[in-house]
């Protein structure tokens, strides 16, 4: 029996403070016309104090949860994809876990830059084709303020924080996630980097002061890596689906820089209409750049159900890649609706309650085990 992995929820979750470049303009040697003309960026949203990677994608999550009509209960794997983890370990997808109250879902972070979310992608469908699992939630979240030079005007006008989620679910209707490219150039390492604060280089007094702790970019040669593998992946990625370039209704690509967008728009010979740009207002947000402007296409009307849509997207490692989709929707449901009162405030105050609990028995069962020692 065939199985397909559809897409059939989907949520995002961005930060209410608003950043624009004229804000930018007060804090670095700057200037609006400067970062339009280069970018295409207008404005980015910056997490707020109580905010991080975690808090914004189990938001995104719920959400996403709620189109699929699904409970937290029902996800059987979260992917979290993300160049901001909260830390090196425990990985993001667990504190999200916790925080949605996913109870019987296995959970890891996908470590691909920029790329993660279609590689994340890739993987949920994967394993829900195989049947190893029936539905899974994927996340790009980021709070990448929190990594950003604000003294390095090259790279901090560039990049925001926000969250998006799909979920993925099994279903043997045709569709869904048809194909997927993935490539790596190790050797382009250096080009994009947090270089500190890992095994190789230990945060030390020394890598702090000398910022190796931020973001590190080559932006020209990140620029020209991403012109030309843009192209190549949709091309790529259109080719083992068996369909023509001319059959693709929507690109999401990774929302960088327009500019990389149009050269990738002219190599492939598609009308600059026909992808989906909104990096105007969030900026580069890594990770969540395709679910946030997939998001608004479908929320508008422009994605429909039976839409070809190819993710495409680049990043650091160098990594890149793309997925194809016929785009599917909610699938018909199999149970009666079970969001309305569970994104009840009351579900919420329940998890909190459910995580605490849990640190508490493990407290109890510690003194417990500590006393039959003794
Ligand atoms: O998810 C992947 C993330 N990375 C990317 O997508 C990055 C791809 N690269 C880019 O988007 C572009 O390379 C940038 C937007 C980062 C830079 O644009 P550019 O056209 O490649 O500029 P540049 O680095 O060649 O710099 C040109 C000039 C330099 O001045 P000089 O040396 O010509 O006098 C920079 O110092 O622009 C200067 N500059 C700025 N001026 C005003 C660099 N940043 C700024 C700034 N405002 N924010």
């Amino acid at each position: 029996m065939n199985r397909f992995a559809h897409i059939t929820g989907w949520g995002t979750s961005v930060p209410a403070n608003v950043m624009t470049n004229a804000d930018m303009a007060n804090i670095i040697d700057t200037t609006d016309e400067w970062i339009r003309s280069r970018t295409g960026i207008a404005q980015r949203h910056i997490a707020e104090a109580g905010q991080s990677s975690a808090s914004l994608g189990a938001e995104a999550a719920l959400k996403a949860l709620k189109v699929a009509n699904k409970g937290p209960h029902d996800i059987d794997l979260i992917i979290v994809a993300t160049s901001s983890p909260e830390h090196i370990f425990p990985s993001t997808a667990s504190l999200v876990q916790d925080r949605i109250g996913a109870t019987h879902a296995g959970a890891f972070d996908l470590s691909a830059a920029c790329t993660g979310f279609i590689i994340a992608i890739n993987m949920a469908a994967q394993a829900i084709r195989t049947g190893s699992i029936d539905t899974a939630l994927v996340i790009g979240t980021e709070t990448l303020s929190r990594l950003v030079d604000w003294e390095d005007r090259a790279t901090c006008i560039l990049f925001g924080d926000g969250a998006g989620a799909f979920v993925l679910q099994a279903s043997q209707e045709s569709g869904g996630v048809l194909s997927a490219v993935m490539r790596s150039d190790g050797s382009g390492g250096d080009l994009l980097s947090i270089p500190a604060g890992g095994s190789k280089l230990p945060t030390s007094a020394k890598t702090v002061q000398d910022r190796q702790h931020f973001i590190q970019m080559n932006g020209r040669e990140v620029f020209r890596f991403a012109t030309r593998v843009m192209a190549q992946a949709t091309e790529d990625v259109v080719h083992k689906a068996n369909f023509a370039l001319s059959d693709i209704n929507w690109v999401v690509p990774h929302q960088a820089n327009l500019r990389i967008i149009e050269t990738a728009a002219k190599r492939l010979k598609l009308p600059l209409e026909r992808f989906v740009i909104n990096l105007e207002r969030y900026g580069n947000t890594s990770t969540a750049s395709i679910p946030l402007a997939t998001v608004e296409a479908v929320t508008d009307g422009r994605i429909q159900p039976g839409d070809r849509v190819v993710f495409v997207g680049f990043g650091a490692g160098l990594t890149w890649g793309a997925v194809a989709v016929q785009w599917t929707g909610p699938l018909p449901l199999d149970k009666p609706k079970v969001w309305p009162y569970r994104l009840h405030g009351l579900y919420r105050i329940y998890i909190k309650l459910r995580s605490w609990g849990l640190k508490v028995s493990r407290l109890i069962e510690g003194v417990v085990w500590g006393r039959r020692r003794s």
